[in-house]
C-alpha cells in the first residue's frame, strides 16, 4: 500500500543537504530545520502558524489542552464528541486530556460526521468536537463550525489524513484555530518516524501550543505552566522539508488514481465511497458485502489492501468504559464490516491501478 523508496530517491539531494546542516550545527531538538518546516508547512496548508509536535495524537491532545478542554472547573470531565469511524488515536488524544468520549455516528455516503450526526449525540457537557477529515475528505466544515459556534464548543480538526486539503479553495484554518496533522510515514506527507503539527491562524493559540509542547518553556529553563515533552524532531524536519515541495504533485497523482478507480468501479457491486472534489485522497475506499472474500482474492492476486477501520470507536474494548453515545452508531458498525482500502499512493502506476481494478472486477462474490 505504501512504499517510500521513490519519494526518498526524488528528494535525496535535499535530504542529504538538510541532514548535513543539522549535523554541522549539532542541534537535534527545536532547531532551524523545525522552524523552517513550520513556516513552510503553514504556508502550504494556507495557515499562518504551524507548531511541530511529536505525533498526530499529540497534535490533537495539545489542541484540546490549549483550548482548555479536560477536567471542568468543578472537577467533572468535559465531553468531547468524536466520530465512530476514525483512528483509535483520535479517541486516545481525548482521554489523555481527562475528558470523556462521546461518539457520533457518521453519514453513510462518506463516513464523515455532519452537523446532523453531531447534534444527535450532543449533551449538556459537550465542550468540544473533533471533526475528522477521514480518507482525506474535508468534513462539511461550514455547518459544523456554525453548530460549534452556536453551542459555544471548541472545534478541533483532525487533519491527520488531509495534508493540503482545502474547502472550495479555503484553508482549513478558516473554520477553526486547531488543525492537527500527523506525519506518520504512511500519510500524504510522512516523516521517517513519528511527527505531527498544529496549524492555526491565531498567534495566541500558536504561543500556547509552543509552551505546551516544551514543558512550559519558551527556549529557556523557565516553566510557565504544566506542559508536555512533545516536539517535532529536527531529524524528521530534515525529511519533511525535503518532501514538502512534492506534496501538491503527490496529491495530484492521488486524485488521478482515485478518478481512475471511480470511473471503473461506479455501477459495479464494489463501488467507491462518495467522491469529494476537495479530497486529497489519502485513501480510496470501496464497499463490499463480501469484503473479506474480496480481500482474500486481492491477496491471491498479489495485491495488498487495508481496512480503515475494522473496529469503530464505540466497539473498541479498551475504550468502552470511557465512551458513551445517545444514538447507536450503526452506520459506522455496518461500514466497518464492508469497507476496503485500495492502493492509492504516488508510487502506484497506472498499470498497478489497472491490475487492482481487474482483480476487483473479476471477483465473483
Ligand atoms: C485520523 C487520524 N487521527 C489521528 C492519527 C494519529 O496520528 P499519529 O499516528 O501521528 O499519532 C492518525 C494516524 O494514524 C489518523 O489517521
Amino acid at each position: 500500500m505504501v512504499d517510500l523508496r521513490e519519494a526518498l530517491h526524488a528528494a535525496q539531494a535535499a535530504i542529504a543537504s538538510n541532514l548535513e546542516q543539522m549535523h554541522a550545527r549539532g542541534q537535534y531538538i527545536l532547531g532551524p530545520q523545525t522552524e523552517a518546516f513550520e513556516e513552510a508547512f503553514a504556508a502550504a496548508t494556507g495557515g499562518s502558524y504551524a507548531v511541530g509536535v511529536g505525533s498526530g495524537t499529540a497534535a490533537l491532545e495539545l489542541s484540546l489542552r490549549a483550548a482548555g478542554i479536560g477536567l471542568g472547573a468543578d472537577g467533572t470531565p468535559d465531553e468531547v464528541i468524536v466520530p465512530a469511524m476514525t483512528s483509535l488515536f483520535t479517541a486516545q488524544a481525548v482521554l489523555a486530556t481527562g475528558a470523556r468520549l462521546v461518539v457520533a455516528d457518521v453519514s453513510p455516503e462518506d463516513l464523515l460526521v455532519s452537523a446532523e450526526t453531531l447534534r444527535a449525540t450532543w449533551t449538556k457537557r459537550t465542550r468540544a468536537v473533533i471533526a475528522v477529515h477521514l480518507y482525506g475528505q474535508p468534513c462539511r466544515l461550514e455547518e459544523i463550525a456554525a453548530l460549534c459556534a452556536e453551542r459555544n464548543a471548541v472545534l478541533v480538526q483532525d487533519a491527520c489524513q488531509a495534508h493540503g486539503a482545502r474547502v472550495q479553495g479555503r484553508p482549513l484554518t478558516k473554520f477553526s484555530p486547531y488543525c492537527a496533522y500527523s506525519f506518520y510515514p504512511t500519510k500524504n506527507l510522512g516523516a521517517l518516524g513519528d511527527g505531527g503539527a498544529i496549524v492555526t491562524d491565531d498567534p495566541e493559540v500558536a504561543e500556547r501550543l509552543r509552551l505546551l509542547r516544551d514543558g512550559g518553556r519558551l527556549g529557556d529553563q523557565l516553566c510557565r505552566q504544566p506542559g508536555h515533552n512533545s516536539r517535532l524532531h529536527e531529524m524528521q524536519a530534515c525529511y519533511l522539508n525535503a518532501f514538502l515541495p512534492y506534496l501538491e504533485g503527490w496529491n495530484d497523482r492521488r486524485r488521478v488514481l482515485a478518478r481512475r478507480y471511480r470511473g471503473a468501479l461506479s455501477g459495479t457491486v464494489t463501488p467507491l465511497l462518495r467522491f469529494d472534489a476537495d479530497s486529497v485522497n489519502h485513501l480510496v475506499v470501496a464497499r463490499s458485502s463480501t469484503r473479506d472474500a474480496l480481500r482474500q482474492h486481492l491477496a491471491a492476486c498479489g495485491i495488498q489492501s487495508g481496512i480503515h477501520y475494522p473496529v469503530p470507536i464505540h466497539e473498541q474494548p479498551g475504550l468502552l468504559e470511557f465512551a458513551s453515545w445517545k444514538v447507536q452508531p450503526q452506520v459506522a458498525s455496518q461500514a466497518a464490516r464492508e469497507i476496503v482500502s485500495l492502493p492509492v499512493a504516488p508510487h502506484v502506476s497506472n498499470a498497478m491501478a489497472d491490475a487492482v481494478l481487474q482483480a476487483v472486477l473479476e471477483f465473483q462474490p
